[in-house]
């Protein structure tokens, strides 16, 4: 693992996008696994820069998402679907038909799931990019997900839904469940990069890095990944 500090979100950002643009730069068809959360924003707003100053294209890129919600449907503002159009996609020239999300359809998840796997499988992501939950989730590979899993439905610890309460105006709105990319499928990828930023994460990250590799803290299998950069900031990185 090649563990970077920076100095702030924004240095974090920076660094994040710098990889990004020099892979897209390299291969301009790449295949990226993407992510949601606070987290990415910056990277994906610096992206944005990027191309609107014409450094990168996204024209032959395709995007695989780690997760969506259950029981909310896309056109949702909160669902991942809507996320990634507002922070990325409608301003970028990607071709919707490069686009994947886990779809969320309850009446056809079964086959959209392992439809899911088997695309992922076909287009092994060139970069993952991941953020860390506080319980040291992946995706929403919860504390005690196999790490034999490929794209499954979740469901969600109140842990979780109360970080992601802040999306929402209430409990009750947050949905209990979702589907999200398997620690295996997560693993395939060639390389990965997990960005953390704050004081909240710096447990989990500390887990992450320097505890033993346990299905209870789902990022620490990451350990065990041969080509992972961790980008933090200095809280994110504080108990190091
Ligand atoms: C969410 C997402 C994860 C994300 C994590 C941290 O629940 N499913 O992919 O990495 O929580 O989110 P944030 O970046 O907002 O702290």
């Amino acid at each position: 693992m090649q563990v970077i500090i920076c100095k702030d979100y924004e240095e974090v950002s920076q660094e994040a996008s710098r990889l990004v643009v020099n892979l897209l730069r390299k291969n301009p068809r790449a295949i990226l696994g993407l992510a949601t959360g606070s987290t990415p924003i910056g990277l994906y707003q610096n992206l944005i820069r990027a191309y609107n100053n014409n450094e990168i294209s996204f024209k032959d890129v395709k995007s695989f998402n780690l997760d969506e919600y259950l029981g909310l449907p896309r056109t949702h503002a909160e669902s991942f679907y809507s996320f990634m159009h507002r922070h990325l996609f409608d301003h970028i020239d990607i071709k919707e038909e490069n686009v994947h999300l886990p779809n969320n359809d309850e009446d056809t998840l079964k086959k959209d799931i392992n439809d899911y796997t088997e695309a992922l499988k076909k287009n092994v992501p060139d970069l993952q990019i991941l953020g860390i939950g506080a319980n040291g989730h992946i995706g929403f590979n919860e504390p005690g997900s196999s790490f034999d899993s490929e794209t499954f439905a979740v469901d969600l610890t109140l842990k979780t839904r109360i970080d992601n309460l802040r999306f929402f105006n209430h409990i009750d709105e947050v949905p209990t469940r979702a589907v999200t990319m398997g620690i295996k499928t997560i693993m395939r990828s060639r390389q990965i990069l997990l960005m953390a930023t704050g004081e909240g994460k710096a447990e989990a990250v500390m887990k992450m890095i320097k505890g033993s590799v346990t299905e209870t803290l789902p990022a620490s299998i990451l350990q065990k990944h041969n080509n992972v950069v961790v980008i933090l900031d200095e809280l994110a990185a504080s108990r190091l």
